[in-house]
């Protein structure tokens, strides 16, 4: 299928002036090995600046269905503005986590899910999605726990995600991980599922790290 999107220009030029290639927060190195629920090992990590190819295959990849629940209309593939966004690697404004395994001797990703805070700290907007091979397997729950870690350390005070109210198995998932669930002003068919950022039940995972420095970079500007 050809490009559904009339942009000429390379995702890299839409970055934020001041974030280059190359240019992320330094502990891109860090990672996290989780186990699925049938014991295969997955690595999480945040994202790459030269990770758009592989985003851009996770959704590709992805079913009719699991893309409409992710981004709420069939887009193909991402635009070169969303891939920009979701290249972005700063707890304290926006971060994406990609689950990636070997395959065929190359990195794939199999999820990913991302938060932006804005205004930061007073809330992130968040989403999740699996590729349709891997759902069922814990992935969603262990990325989101991932993501409330990582939010939770750069001092964001809630999360949100739409959801749409059709989609089954997240409403379920939110439900199960004490999201509260409440009609959107955005419409009858979205839901808007909300966390307060307490100490989490769960261990955090080392990504959690990630957010330190993140943190600090922001109250050394703002003089706390
Ligand atoms: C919704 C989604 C993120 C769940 O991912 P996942 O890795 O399969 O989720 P988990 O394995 O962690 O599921 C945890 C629990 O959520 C619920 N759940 C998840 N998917 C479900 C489904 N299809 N039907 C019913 N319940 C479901 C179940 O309670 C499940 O626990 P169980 O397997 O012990 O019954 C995944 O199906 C997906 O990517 N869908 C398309 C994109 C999307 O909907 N994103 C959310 C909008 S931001």
């Amino acid at each position: 299928m050809g490009n559904l999107f009339p942009f000429s220009l390379s995702w890299k030029d839409y970055l934020p002036s001041g974030v280059g290639v190359g240019d992320h927060v330094r502990n891109t190195d860090v990672r996290d090995i989780i186990r699925l629920r049938d014991g295969t090992a997955v690595t999480l990590r945040a994202v790459r600046p030269d990770d758009g190819d592989l985003m851009q295959d996770l959704v590709r990849g992805l079913s009719v269905e699991s893309r409409y629940h992710r981004f709420f209309h069939p887009l193909h593939e991402l635009s070169p503005d969303m891939l920009a966004r979701f290249l972005q690697n700063d707890p304290t404004g926006a971060i994406t986590l990609l689950a990636v395994v070997q395959q065929g001797g190359k990195e794939v990703a199999i999820a990913m899910a991302q938060y932006v805070s804005d205004p930061y700290p007073v809330r992130g907007e968040f989403a999740v999605v699996v590729a349709d091979a891997w759902q069922r397997g814990g992935l969603a729950t262990q990325l989101i726990q991932t993501l409330i870690c990582i939010a939770r350390a750069a001092g964001i005070a809630i999360l949100q995600g739409d959801v749409l109210a059709d989609n089954e198995g997240m409403v379920r998932l939110m439900v199960n991980m004490g999201f509260v669930l409440d009609d959107s002003d955005d419409g009858a068919y979205l839901l808007k599922a909300s966390k307060v950022l307490e100490a989490p039940e769960w261990k955090c995972s080392p990504l959690a790290r990630l957010a330190e420095g993140a943190k600090r970079r922001v109250e050394g500007r703002m003089g706390v």
